[in-house]
């Protein structure tokens, strides 16, 4: 099979398509001839070595995946051959075949066609959780959703719009935070021009209730600072490159939550979160709801892809399209 390869750590570029042998499904496992499969920050910072987990080159990048199941492997009683399913692996989606424990798949809603398949599960499962298992949202209150035009932000502005929050995107510019209010947010702020903290006192005249923060860097305290008495701040992630520093004074003064949200090890730590996650959301794409996917790439350009994420000049979804895929 095709596949992207990472032999040693670095930028995009170092990343190669070869012909590697196909994969065998073992005891448990299923093999998923993949139709399209989506970028995320992490899969940068996997070939970066960057990510908390390290993985031992050489692998094939790529942690999301839609597709058809070719085969499965022993005691695999959950799907079979034929049926349409979407995952996630820590590895090894930028291939045309993926081997990955049958737990690791659910079925494709009829709703969404492959890239967006592909491009829903990571994203709008970790906006869903940051928003309500962490952030306690209720319909009416003021959201801050920082990197609103990225992958998990422009999710979290699609689903608490959906959930009646009040929006306010935060991007680093005017065309960037145009596809933001374009799913829903009531305003925008562009953070590397405006002053965060005093432009969000000011939208909501007392603070905002939650923010929502994947990037993290400068953009995190000026953000909490804007929160509420009684506000929750969500972490999750640093895709500015810099974890954030909190003095906890601001904690102590206004009564503020800070929660992370970890979506690796999340059904671990609460058993009941996923159901509630994938019912909420099943309802919302069946009204309609799909990924802001805005470029979609071949597999022998999966550096052009992974590229976009790491300038950042991706506008919500990246996704790598492969045969059948449309
Ligand atoms: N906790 C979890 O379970 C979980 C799950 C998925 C993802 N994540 C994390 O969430 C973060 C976002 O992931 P994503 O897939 O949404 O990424 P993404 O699509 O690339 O979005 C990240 C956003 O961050 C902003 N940004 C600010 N400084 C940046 C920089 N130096 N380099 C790149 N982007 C920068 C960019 O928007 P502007 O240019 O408009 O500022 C960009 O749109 C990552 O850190 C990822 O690891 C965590």
């Amino acid at each position: 099979m095709r596949a992207a390869r990472c032999d040693r750590y670095g930028p995009p570029d170092v990343v190669t398509v070869c012909d590697v042998a196909d994969p065998l499904p073992a005891r448990g496992e299923v093999l998923v001839e993949i139709r399209a499969a989506a970028v995320n920050f992490p899969d940068v910072l996997t070939v970066a070595d960057k990510y908390q987990v390290s993985v031992p080159a050489p692998f094939t990048p790529g942690s999301e995946f839609a597709g058809v199941v070719r085969a499965v492997g022993a005691d695999v009683r959950s799907v079979e051959p034929g049926d349409a399913v979407m995952g996630s692996a820590m590895t090894g989606a930028f291939a045309e075949l993926i081997c990955v424990p049958a737990s690791a798949l659910t079925p494709k809603p009829d709703d969404l066609d492959w890239v967006s398949a592909a491009a829903f599960r990571v994203t709008y499962t970790t906006a869903y959780h940051a928003l309500v298992t962490f952030g306690a949202m209720r319909a009416g209150d003021w959201v801050v959703v920082l990197g609103a035009a990225g992958g998990v932000g422009t999710a979290a502005v699609d689903v608490a719009t959906r959930l009646g929050a009040r929006v306010i995107a935060c991007a680093s510019s005017e065309e960037r935070l145009a596809a933001a209010t374009k799913l829903g947010a009531e305003v925008g702020v562009s953070y590397d021009s405006e002053d965060l903290k005093t432009r969000i006192k000011e939208i909501t005249g007392g603070g905002a209730q939650v923010v929502i923060d994947p990037v993290g860097g400068k953009y995190a305290e000026p953000a909490l600072r804007a929160l509420a008495p009684g506000g929750t701040f969500v972490t999750v992630g640093y895709a500015a490159g810099e974890i954030p520093r909190i003095p906890l004074n601001l904690v102590l003064l206004k009564d503020l939550t800070i929660r992370g949200v970890e979506l690796r090890t999340l059904a671990k730590r609460h058993p009941d979160a996923p159901a509630h996650a994938q019912q909420t959301l099943a309802a919302l794409v069946a009204e309609g709801m799909k990924p802001l996917v805005s470029q979609v790439f071949g597999l022998d350009d999966v550096t052009g892809a992974l590229t976009s994420l790491n300038d950042r000049t991706a506008v919500g979804k990246v996704v790598i399209a492969l045969d059948g895929a449309c």
